[in-house]
């Protein structure tokens, strides 16, 4: 006896369908697996026994073997089980489907016959869902599968109260929830605010237009000026995520293992901030199993490197493709995996490695010689790709201690979100979201400059030995600011403040 189930698996974030085919015949009773399982999945046989006896129904002390196809891709995980046992049951006459229902199955199972949820169910199914139709899912799944368009999600929490509802003895009904309209709170009260940082307003004013553009940004300064305080009240300011961001994003953080079941979507952009001994596979993404890193985790939202330069130099160097080409591609022995990785990057870092070199209050002891050194451990072409180079200065003590009143994060955002909602009007047949993202081409058609304006930007090359690269940035930066000033053209006064987030280029490196 032979019966036939669907299923779904996945390489990187791309899903695929799995054909599974329970086969029972007489001989020795043995259970097998074939088609690439791993042990994960092997395992999955005494889950799958004692699940089926543990629910009152017979497992067969026959010769099973399962084959799952295609043959030539590796399976792994435990989200097999429940495929595998009803296929057992199906192939044993415990229970049939209705006519014409081909469900894809995803789950696995507890000893007890409890479904318990899995993990990367979004990318499965939304690879899936020109194929299927139908997906019988574990509950804790549901909500997060129906940002599916277009299938029918019928959820489970046991193998019984599936079985039955297969049998028809209780109602396959569909698990119901439209959430189309999500509307993201892209911040909870938790969030430390940027009305705690007193003065400041030149820093706070180039953050704000890099969360408008999500733009990169590089923060230079000494020990205690705020740097970090600054960095981390970023996601208090940042545009809410779009439902398309919000997918993508979700999509990432369900094959990582990291999608919480009760939100269903990630609505919030991430913030991640790894330390500085990590890895390069931490980062990046990979191992046997080819997992996203870091900057794919901050997928449509930032990546903050506090004191960059004590990363070490080949670990910020496997960043510097990703930064251009917004996705990051993992080798395997079984082929290679693309997992998205478009990210603001956020830096900082102490002008030399006593930090404060430039200090008008302290004196630094560094050589020119050990400043060069700690310098060099950024290159100058990670160095260039920060659109914007912020200086970070101490503010006065009277400021730090007065009551005066800063701007909020609430008046920050508003402009952001002003600014950003301009974004994607404009691009909204393009496959980008903000100035950040603009190709050279785009570049061309979305930041024209005048004459006069040309010749400025020659002047600023010239004085400041930009290299080509920082052409763009300062760009897309100037189309930035013109939208937060709501302006259709980049007018003199914008190209004149993305060329000042320049200055550190001639200041640090270009001695
Ligand atoms: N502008 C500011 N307003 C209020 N507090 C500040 C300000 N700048 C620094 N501080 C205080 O100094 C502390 C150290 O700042 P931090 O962000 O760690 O500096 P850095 O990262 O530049 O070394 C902060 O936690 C905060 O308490
Ligand atoms: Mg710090
Ligand atoms: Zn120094």
């Amino acid at each position: 006896m032979l019966a036939k189930i669907k299923s779904a698996g996945l390489i990187g974030i791309n899903g695929y369908i799995i054909d599974i085919e329970a086969d029972i015949s007489n001989g020795l009773p043995v259970f097998d697996i074939v088609g690439l399982a791993d042990t994960a999945v092997k395992e999955s046989r005494e889950r799958v026994r004692t699940a089926i006896k543990n629910c009152g129904f017979d497992f067969p002390i026959k010769r099973i073997t399962i084959n799952m196809a295609p043959g030539d891709t590796r399976k792994e995980g435990s989200a097999y089980d429940l495929a595998i046992a009803i296929g057992i049951m199906k192939a044993t006459g415990q229970v049939s489907f209705p006519a014409g229902f081909h469900p894809i199955i995803l789950g696995e199972l507890s000893l007890d016959g409890s479904i318990r949820p899995i993990n990367g169910v979004l990318p499965m199914l939304l690879s899936a869902a020109d194929k299927e139709k139908d997906v019988i899912l574990p509950k804790e799944n549901a909500l997060e599968a129906c940002h599916v368009e277009g299938i029918n999600v019928y959820a489970f929490e046991h193998l019984s109260e599936l079985v039955s509802a297969l049998n028809g003895d209780t109602p396959m009904s569909k698990f119901n929830k439209t959430i189309k309209n999500m509307r993201s709170s892209s911040c909870n009260s938790v969030c430390d605010d940027y009305a705690d940082v007193k003065g400041q307003e030149a820093a706070k004013r180039a953050l704000k237009i890099a969360a408008a553009g999500g733009h990169n940004l590089l923060m230079i300064g000494s020990p205690g000026t705020g740097k970090t305080m600054l960095a981390r009240r970023l996601p208090s300011i940042l545009p809410d995520l779009t439902y398309e961001e919000a997918i993508e994003t979700t999509m990432i953080y369900s094959a990582a293992a990291l999608l919480d079941s009760k939100e269903g979507l990630i609505q919030k952009r991430p913030f991640r901030s790894p330390h500085h001994t990590i890895s390069n596979v931490a980062l990046v993404g990979g191992g046997r199993i080819p997992k996203p890193g870091e900057i794919s985790l901050a997928h449509n939202g930032v990546l903050y490197l506090d004191e960059l330069p004590e990363f070490r130099r080949d670990v910020l160097e496997v960043l510097r493709q990703p930064l251009e080409d917004g996705k990051i591609t993992v080798s395997r022995a079984y082929g290679s995996v693309v997992f998205p990785a478009k990210f603001m990057l956020i830096g900082s870092m102490n002008p030399c490695p006593c930090g404060y070199f430039g200090d008008q209050n302290h004196y630094c002891k560094c050589s020119p010689n050990q400043i060069m050194r700690y310098l060099d451990r950024l290159s100058g072409p990670l160095i260039d790709r920060f659109d914007i180079h912020l200086e970070v200065r101490p503010v006065s003590f009277d400021k730090l201690t007065g009551d005066y009143e800063g701007e909020t994060s609430a008046q920050m955002k508003k402009e952001v979100d002003k600014a950003r909602n301009i974004q994607l009007e404009r691009y909204k047949d393009k496959e980008i979201y903000c100035n950040a993202q603009l190709s050279p081409k785009q570049i061309k058609q979305y930041c024209r400059l005048t004459k006069s304006q040309k010749s400025i930007l020659k002047d600023a090359f010239s004085s400041l030995s930009l290299s080509a690269r920082a052409y763009d940035r300062i760009l897309r930066v100037a189309r930035t600011i013109a939208d937060l000033d709501g302006e259709v053209h980049i007018m003199d006064h914008h190209l004149a403040e993305a060329i000042q987030y320049r200055s550190l280029d001639r200041q640090y490196w270009n001695y």
